[in-house]
């Protein structure tokens, strides 16, 4: 496992994170990007090397009065390297310290890498939301409680 530097991400980091942004499969537009670093209201956590490069990061968001994990993005050159864990782990923490005591998000099916990762950290699927993305994929809902037992990684 590769320990991260885990910290929020600010304007500053605007242009780091639009570099990343190009490895998602489905990136979002810069201005959406921006308005969220600028205050707006979905926070990024990203994971820096010790030289400050990002390798990964998450946004936490609301939905509905609840936490929401909006996105997750790792670097191609540093996946499984347990980024992406500690990632979710830290926007847990987060949540859990803003006084949420649920974490959703929205996962594809065919995405086998997340789905496996965030039933690792005890997220389950609650419902499956047909024709959810704009092609038409279904999206899975997960859940899970706060704080993460983090049990299952022991
Ligand atoms: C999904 C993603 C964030 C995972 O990041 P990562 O840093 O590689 O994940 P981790 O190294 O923390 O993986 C933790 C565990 O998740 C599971 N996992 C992660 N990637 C996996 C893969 N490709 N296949 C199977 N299991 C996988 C494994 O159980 C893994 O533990 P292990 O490596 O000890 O077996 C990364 O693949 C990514 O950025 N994908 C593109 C963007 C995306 O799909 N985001 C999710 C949107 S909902």
């Amino acid at each position: 496992m590769f320990l991260a530097d885990i910290r929020f991400c600010t304007e500053e980091n605007l242009s780091q994170v639009l570099e990343l942004d190009q490895f998602s499969p489905h990136p979002w537009p810069e201005r959406v990007i921006a308005g969220d670093l600028r205050g707006g209201r979905v926070s990024y956590l990203g994971a820096f090397a010790a030289e400050g490069q990002l390798l990964g990061y998450a946004a936490l968001g609301e939905e509905r009065g609840g936490a929401l994990l909006m996105n997750l993005l790792v670097s191609p050159d540093r996946r499984r390297l347990g980024l992406g864990l500690q990632l979710v782990v830290a926007a847990a923490e987060f949540a859990a310290d803003m006084g949420f005591s649920l974490l959703s998000l929205r996962v594809r099916s065919s995405n086998t890498a997340a789905l496996a990762l965030y039933k690792t950290l005890g997220f389950r699927v609650r419902a499956t939301q047909q024709h959810f993305y704009s092609n038409g994929d279904p999206a899975r809902y997960m859940l899970a409680r706060l704080p993460l037992s983090l049990r299952a990684l022991q």
